[in-house]
């Protein structure tokens, strides 16, 4: 009969292999998991790196270009509510700067406490798009600065000429002598 103690060093025996060999198998596992999660991580940066180039130093345009006096009056007119059908709305009301452009609202509420169809996205950067709006319906961010001025659910005035009406005698003067009277609107995009 084997001895008790040749059983105990024997059953020590195989235990360790087993354990050794689960060893092995984890570390081979590991290695294995490692490997091909860089791999994912490769391929999705060489991705990323043909979808998006680095940001460029400004989004002047031709038709667009950045002046100081542009952005001056565009600052104005961004924070200004007077613009609005009962001058409480202004843009920074749903694109606040403190909330990266956005309201932090499920859905944004207008002049009237009107309730947009919509959420309000970020505009950081929205000049870069080519296309503004989550539908795609507008061409860019002057075309919705000056369109949401007269649109149902944020300025909601019955038309230009109102609008420019109720903003200030002073920033009516300056805008003319920058943007030319009929594009006044649209300097207030870019800031
Ligand atoms: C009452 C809230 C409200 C006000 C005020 C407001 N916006 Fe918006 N804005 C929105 C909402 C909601 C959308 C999305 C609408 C949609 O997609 O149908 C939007 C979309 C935009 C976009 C498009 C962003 C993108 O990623 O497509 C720009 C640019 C923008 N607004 C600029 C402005 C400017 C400039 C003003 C001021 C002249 C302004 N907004 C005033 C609520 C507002």
């Amino acid at each position: 009969m084997m001895k008790l103690q040749t059983l105990a060093t024997l059953a020590a025996g195989i235990a360790l292999t087993g354990v050794a060999f689960v060893l092995a198998i984890g570390a081979f596992d590991t290695n294995h998991a490692a490997a091909r999660t860089a791999d994912v991580d490769a391929d999705l940066l060489n991705d990323a790196r043909s979808n998006f180039q680095p940001l460029p130093q400004d989004m002047a345009t031709p038709e667009f270009p950045i002046t100081p006096s542009r952005v001056e009056l565009g600052r104005k007119l961004f924070f200004d509510p007077r613009i609005s059908v009962d001058g409480t709305v202004s843009c920074a009301r749903c694109h606040q700067p403190a909330l990266y452009g956005r309201d932090g609202l499920p859905k944004a509420r207008g002049a009237h406490d009107t309730l947009n169809p919509r959420k309000a996205p970020t505009i950081l950067n929205a000049a870069l798009q080519f296309k503004a709006h989550w539908r795609g319906d507008r061409e860019n961010v002057e075309d919705e600065a000056k369109q949401v001025l007269i649109g149902l659910f944020s300025f909601i005035n019955p038309d230009y000429a109102s609008a420019m009406a109720r903003i200030n005698p002073g920033i009516r003067t300056r805008s003319r002598r920058i943007t030319g009277p009929r594009r006044s609107a649209r300097s207030s995009a870019r800031s």
